[in-house]
């Protein structure tokens, strides 16, 4: 069988799930969409995004976001606020832009310096505001079924699988990571689908043996090229969630994911590529969610095919 062959010379098989140029029509569905509201509501989708503190990859992450916000027509918000400022002064800026109404999404870049509470600011922002999906609130309304804000890379990670898949209904989904961030929402979210879905971790007995019963597959454990093709189901859909910066051998810096993608890609179906795959539709949906928020908030009708 011309799998197996492949298996032992670690030939690509497996289709590649493209997320860059996914994110690329996620993008301009909303430009479109705003550009709508802008006509018939006369109304400016708005991102405020918060930043604490000078934390190199916060600064390209908060950079990318503004610029990727105005590209689609959207008015974005940056407050940078030096890494001492109090958390007092820290909620009095998110009460500002809670009652703000140009504002329709707030985004508090983590992680904050450690003598701010997390938990505490995140729970601050309007819940219908909380583009992040992060607050308690929300994260409650996912797990009943209702309607609430979704965490945006487990958004993107559906997406992507919706779109190769259409119906994910009766799918065994492994979801390797339990994080609040990622992994539980994902869950969640699989869950809402119709899939039979199994949360695995770091504690899981026979991890390969539990995640080789996967159609779906959700690498989110932070560990890099843990997953190899060996634990993958012939045929199976990896989606690999991990970003992690690994030394190659030149002495460069590479970038690679929680999946071994030469291995795991002889026997998947189909794979989302690192860098290229999830990374790029984290964006893409914070900007989804800020279009729905601002819907939501004007009691519009909200975009089809970016929520979940
Ligand atoms: N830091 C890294 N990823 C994220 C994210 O998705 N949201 C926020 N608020 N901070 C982050």
């Amino acid at each position: 069988m011309a799998l197996t062959v492949c298996e032992r010379t670690n030939e690509m098989t497996a289709k590649l799930i493209d997320g860059k140029a996914f994110a690329f029509t996620v993008r301009e569905k909303v430009a479109a969409h705003v550009s709508r509201i802008k006509e018939e509501a006369g109304v400016v989708p708005g991102l405020a995004v918060v930043l604490v503190g000078e934390d190199p990859a916060s600064q390209v992450y908060v950079r990318s976001k503004g610029k990727q916000t105005v590209e689609v027509g959207m008015a974005s918000f940056e407050h940078k606020l030096a890494a001492d400022t109090s958390e007092a002064v820290l909620l009095a800026l998110i009460a500002s832009l809670n009652a703000d109404s140009a504002v329709h999404g707030i985004l508090v870049q983590l992680p904050l310096p450690e003598h701010l509470d997390s938990g505490l600011v995140i729970n601050s922002i309007d819940p219908a505001k909380d583009v992040d999906g992060f607050h308690i609130s929300n994260v409650g309304l996912l797990a009943t079924g209702q309607k609430s804000m979704v965490p945006c890379t487990p958004l993107g990670c559906l997406m992507l699988l919706r779109d190769h898949h259409g119906s994910l209904a009766g799918m065994n989904a492994v979801v390797i990571g339990r994080s609040n961030i990622v992994g539980k929402p994902m869950a969640q979210l699989l869950l809402g689908d119709s899939c039979t879905v199994t949360i695995a971790h770091s504690r899981t007995k026979d991890l390969p043996g539990v995640v080789r019963q996967a159609d779906i597959v959700v690498a989110a454990v932070g560990r890099p090229e843990m997953v190899t093709g060996d634990w993958i189901k012939p045929g199976a859909t990896v989606i690999d969630v991990g970003i992690n910066r690994v030394e190659g051998e030149s002495g460069k810096t590479l970038l690679v994911g929680d999946v071994d993608f030469a291995s795991a890609s002889a026997v998947a179906g189909a794979i989302t590529p690192v860098p290229g795959g999830v990374g790029p539709m984290t964006i893409a949906c914070l900007l989804a969610n800020t279009l729905t928020a601002c819907c939501r908030a004007l009691d519009l009708p909200e975009p089809e095919g970016l929520t979940a």
